[in-house]
Formats: structure tokens, sequence, C-alpha cells
């Protein structure tokens, strides 16, 4: 079937309001053609080029890509260069598409980590795109779900020391707004490509419901028609929060989910 056809199977009072991505498998890919790695990602920056404008299309309000991990720093330098002048080439390229599209760019991670020049071009994007409000695309960079967790709870507990809030405020709302993600509703979806079935230490405090999708297709050869079937297989599931089916029916679920 083709994409627009595709696009037209969705429904549009069950869009999801945020996906997350797991963009696994350009090294694989770039090997079975015998090429480098390298060439892996260089491909794996277009088909995200894609997602991003076919998420837009379709109005999805947040996209987040896992761009590089925490532990993506122990990667052989040479591979660490490539991939932060891609992330730097695609956003200083980008700017321009993000701005006409009012596309706005979030990054959670930690990017004191990142070579000066990569941070400044990122925090120059970030900045640039500020005022748009049509999506938010959500870059993951040096990140790590662990080290989001504990960057919040180190943050709570010098509030607490401060006396800003009391230990019995603690609670998860709470707990969110002081994760790299606290401006963002938790994934409704999480797809990863490449066939590994793992989180990979990705979102795990907002992942607590979101559902699941895995594919065998390498990133480099993911397409806008399988990101539409993936949307479209979301949308076939029943999403229960602990409730049962018949309790489901009665309530807003978008409601239950912070
Ligand atoms: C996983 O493939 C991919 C990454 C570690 C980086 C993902 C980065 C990109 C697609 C490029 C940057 C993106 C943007 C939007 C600037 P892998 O190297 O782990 O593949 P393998 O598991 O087959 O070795």
């Amino acid at each position: 079937m083709g994409l627009e056809e595709l696009i037209k199977k969705l429904d549009p009072g069950k869009m999801p309001r945020h996906v997350a991505i797991i963009m696994d498998g350009n090294g694989r890919w770039a090997k079975k053609r015998l090429m480098n790695r390298v060439k892996g990602h260089m491909v794996g920056v277009e088909v995200a080029k894609k997602i991003v404008e076919l998420s837009r299309k379709i109005n999805l309000p947040v996209l987040s890509l896992f761009a590089f991990s925490m532990e993506n720093w122990r990667r052989p330098k040479n591979e660490i260069k490539v991939l932060m002048g891609l992330l730097e080439s695609y956003l200083k390229n980008e700017l321009k598409n993000l701005m006409e599209q009012d596309i706005r760019l979030y990054v959670s991670g930690d990017i004191s980590m990142l070579p000066e020049k990569t941070r400044k071009v990122v925090e120059k994007v970030v900045d640039a795109t500020r005022g748009n409000q049509s999506m938010i695309l959500n870059l993951a960079i040096s990140y790590s779900g662990r080290w989001d967790i504990v960057q919040a709870v180190k943050r709570i507990a010098e509030d607490v020391k401060k006396g800003v809030i009391n230990i019995d405020d603690i609670n998860d709302v709470l707990f969110k707004s002081y994760l790299s993600t606290a401006q963002l509703p938790p994934p409704d979806l999480l797809i990863r490509t490449s066939g590994e079935m793992r989180i990979s230490n990705f979102f795990l405090w907002d992942l607590a419901y979101t559902e699941l999708y895995f594919t065998p297709t390498l990133w480099p050869e993911f397409t806008e028609e399988e990101f539409i079937e993936a949307l479209l297989d979301y949308q076939r599931r029943e999403r229960r929060f602990g409730m049962t089916t018949e309790q489901v029916k009665e309530v807003d679920v978008s409601k239950l989910i912070h």
C-alpha cells in the first residue's frame, strides 16, 4: 500500500502524543555492504530527516530520537568524531527547515559532555527554534535513563535541603518535573529497529506504560511506510494502565498517564 493510503488509515482520534525511536543498526547495515560504519550513520541521518518531516505532516506533537547514548562515549574516538560531525551538520543544515516547518528542537541528555563546537550548535538551534509550536523534535544526545533519574534525585535532595520542597511532596508527578523530559508527555509508542529487543537505558521513568514496537529492519532501511505501519499497529492496541477492559471504556485514558 502506498504512503498516502497508509496515512489515510490513521485514526485522528487515536494519535499518539509522543513517539520515541531507538535508531539502531547503522553499523550492521554498512557492514553487510562491506562499507565503513560511518556510511551507515550518514544514511541514518537521511532516514531521520524523512521521519521528522513525516511526523510533522501527520501532526505528531512530539518525536524523540535517540541520537547518541551516554554509553556511546565508549565507541572508538573516530566514530564519536564522525557522529558529532553528523549531528552538527544535521542541525546546521536543518535549521531553515525546522523554522519553515515550525518545529521546536529540544534536547534530553548531558550536553556538557559534548565537544564545545557541537554543544554551541545544539544550543543555537534550541534557542532559534524556541518559539516554534507545531511539533517538538526531542534529540536524546549523551542521554542515559539512569543518568536522568540520578540527576533528578540529586536536584530533589538539594531542594529538600534548601527547604524548597518537603519530603512528603515527593511523588511521581514531582519527580517527573525534575527529569530532562519534564516538558514532554511520556512516549505512547517506542520503536526500536534492527531486531534488538532492549530498552538500552533510553527513557526509563517515562517508558512505564509505553507501547513497544520492535522491527528487524535496520535503521538505514526503515521507511516512511513502516513508520505509519507502526502507528497503525499502536492504534490497534488496547491500553489499560492496570485497569480492566470494561473500565477503560468508561474513562479518558489520556488523563491516566503523566
Ligand atoms: C545505532 O547504530 C545508531 C547510533 C548509535 C547513532 C544514531 C545516529 C544517527 C542515525 C545519526 C545521527 C542522527 C541525527 C538525527 C543527527 P549502531 O551504530 O549501533 O549500529 P549497529 O548496532 O548495527 O552497530
